[in-house]
């Protein structure tokens, strides 16, 4: 049987990984796992509780319990699911409670809703191409200035009705860059044998295009 095909997508948020991940997995016909959605599910979990997401105990039993209908909450994407999400990730046995998980994806790509296998997958975090899949066929480091990352965070908060300012939402974006690149356990960081793409002038349909030129050359026959 020949190995599922993977793509690992990292870069800091806001970059455009998850809008990329999206397409090339339909265009592609690749299962997709959006890993940043593990850690925001853990870290809204701890929030609903009432609790620190920086408390190691609390946030490794959310961890360890996260109910697969958290994954499709709205609240995920919300500021404050975001900021929790980077506190939890620095916390190693919440990474090792979800390592596990995100490794049986990409190894056992899930089949088409009607049962077609599928011949791979692709995901987005952080530590994929470093970490999580380090045999991966194709590493993509998705970046863009801070600025840039701000505006599309702000729309993006802007469209679901949360009440953001430009300044706070860079001021956030620069902390959490800072956080998930300074922890010591499987910090943000863009693998050896990683094409960078920086996506600060480039729209979707630029960006994809690149990216599907990257996966087309890896796939062709040698
Ligand atoms: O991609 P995102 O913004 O949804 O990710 C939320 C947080 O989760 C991010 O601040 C860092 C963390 N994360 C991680 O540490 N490792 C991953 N593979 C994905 C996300």
């Amino acid at each position: 049987m020949t190995r599922p095909f993977v793509i690992a997508l990292d870069g800091p948020a806001a970059a455009g990984k998850g809008t990329l991940a999206k397409r090339l997995a339909a265009h592609f016909g690749l299962a997709y796992l959006d890993t940043g959605a593990l850690y925001r599910a853990v870290g809204l979990s701890v929030l609903r509780q009432g609790k620190d997401p920086t408390d190691p105990i609390a946030a490794t039993e959310a961890a360890k319990n996260l109910p697969a209908d958290l994954l499709q909450d709205p609240e995920l994407r919300s500021a404050a699911s975001g900021d929790a999400s980077s506190k939890v990730a620095a916390i190693p046995s919440v990474r090792a409670a979800l390592f596990d998980w995100q490794r049986r994806f990409a190894a056992e790509p899930q089949p088409f809703a009607d049962g077609t296998p599928r011949s791979g997958s692709v995901l987005d975090g952080r530590d994929i191409g470093t970490v999580i899949c380090p045999d991966a066929d194709v590493k993509i480091f998705v970046t863009a200035t801070p600025e840039a990352r701000a505006n599309r965070r702000l729309k993006e908060l802007q469209a679901r009705g949360e009440k953001a300012i430009y300044a706070r939402v860079l001021e956030d974006i620069v902390a959490r860059d800072a956080r998930d690149t300074a922890r010591a356990d499987a910090p943000m960081k863009a693998a050896e044998d990683a094409v960078h793409l920086d996506t600060s002038d480039l729209d979707i349909d630029q960006v994809f295009a690149k990216a599907k030129a990257i996966v087309d050359e890896r796939l062709k026959p040698s």
